[in-house]
């Protein structure tokens, strides 16, 4: 038997498989088997009323899983899946409510990963997985990371190696009268625009307190984390110094000279390779035994949008313990 195959017959007795995919790892279950996916919360230590998204191997499964799909759907899908966008639909009869938190919608993706996808094609059905990681924290983007995060809640990680893009899926709502993302990702928000030949609005997490991602604290280190704007790091970065505290720095701009007490991550300038880093650095920044982590603040440019949302997140998240 292969990894692939071990990986398949492990979801089908009802456990848990850590699987890769192109934006985060995975916690996947068997998405119709209530209770292979009840053990996704307890993993998690996860909220239990929160739905989780459902891989799918193509489109065409699709109508197991979703009802009354739009016309903009199957086109969305037949852009850019498999790819890093999940739709959300109106949930098909004996969808269980495990999987959609009780809500009458489903998100369903197929994901781009080559194992992820030979993995869904060997299972034949529909994965429930959100990310990788405890509840709160900062998402997986490598094997080890989900090892880490979940050590032997796990019955097996699949190593696809590092994540593709490093940050979470676009979240679009379609089972509404407009279309709403309500997890900005990489996709470029004009190319989903094109296809649905309308802006999609965002809707904040004031509207969408179902959609975990979007709850305030969130992929936070245990550090301290404050985002500072480009031109006032560097006398923040003084200060702090003053102040004796040790320092982590995650910043496009270029390591002033060394000094003592100070740790410095470069960043790239360009938003995806930052976003392809993101979770890494904030994981290898929270080991330093800082005090205090200090990021750069992102540009306000539509770009660096999901970036900018993962950052915020982790900032009202961090320090907890
Ligand atoms: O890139 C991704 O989407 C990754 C990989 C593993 O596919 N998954 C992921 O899952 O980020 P998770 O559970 O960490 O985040 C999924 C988000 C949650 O915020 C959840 O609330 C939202 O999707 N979601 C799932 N079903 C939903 C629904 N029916 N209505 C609204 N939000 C939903
Ligand atoms: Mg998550």
């Amino acid at each position: 038997m292969n990894d692939i195959q071990r990986a398949a017959a492990l979801l089908r007795a009802g456990e848990l498989v850590g699987i890769p995919t192109e934006t985060v790892y995975g916690l996947a279950a068997d998405a119709s088997n209530p209770a292979a996916v009840a053990k996704i919360f307890a993993a998690k230590g996860r909220p239990a009323d929160h739905p989780l998204i459902v891989h799918l191997p193509d489109a065409s499964h699709l109508d197991r899983w979703a009802v009354d799909i739009p016309d903009s759907a199957r086109q969305l899908a037949a852009a850019f899946w498999p790819g890093p966008l999940t739709l959300i639909l109106k949930r098909a009869d004996g969808v269980s409510d495990v999987v959609t938190g009780g809500q009458d919608t489903v998100g369903l993706r197929v994901p781009s990963h080559p194992l992820a996808l030979e993995l869904l094609r060997e299972f034949d059905g529909g994965l429930a997985a959100p990310s990788a990681n405890r509840f709160g924290r900062i998402s997986p983007t490598t094997a080890a990371h989900v090892r880490e995060e979940l050590g032997e809640r796990v019955a097996m990680v699949l190593d696809g190696g590092p994540c593709a893009v490093g940050i979470e899926s676009t979240i679009l709502d379609l089972s509404g009268d407009a279309p709403a993302i309500l997890r900005p990702g990489m996709l470029d928000t004009d190319a989903i625009a094109r296809v649905l030949g309308r802006e999609p609005e965002f809707r904040g997490r004031e509207d969408s307190p179902r959609v975990s991602g979007s709850l305030e604290a969130h992929y936070a280190p245990r550090t301290p984390l404050r985002l500072v704007a480009s031109g006032q790091l560097l006398a923040a970065v003084q200060q702090a110094l003053a102040q004796g505290q040790r320092l982590a720095v995650l910043a496009r701009q270029p390591a002033p000279a060394a000094v003592a007490g100070l740790y410095w991550r470069s960043a790239s300038a360009d938003f995806s390779a930052y976003a392809h880093d993101l979770y890494a650095s904030l994981r290898q920044l929270d080991t330093v035994g800082a005090d205090l982590i200090l990021v750069e603040a992102p540009p306000a440019d539509e770009h660096w949008r999901a970036v900018a949302d993962r950052l915020g997140r982790s900032a009202a998240g961090s320090g907890a313990g």
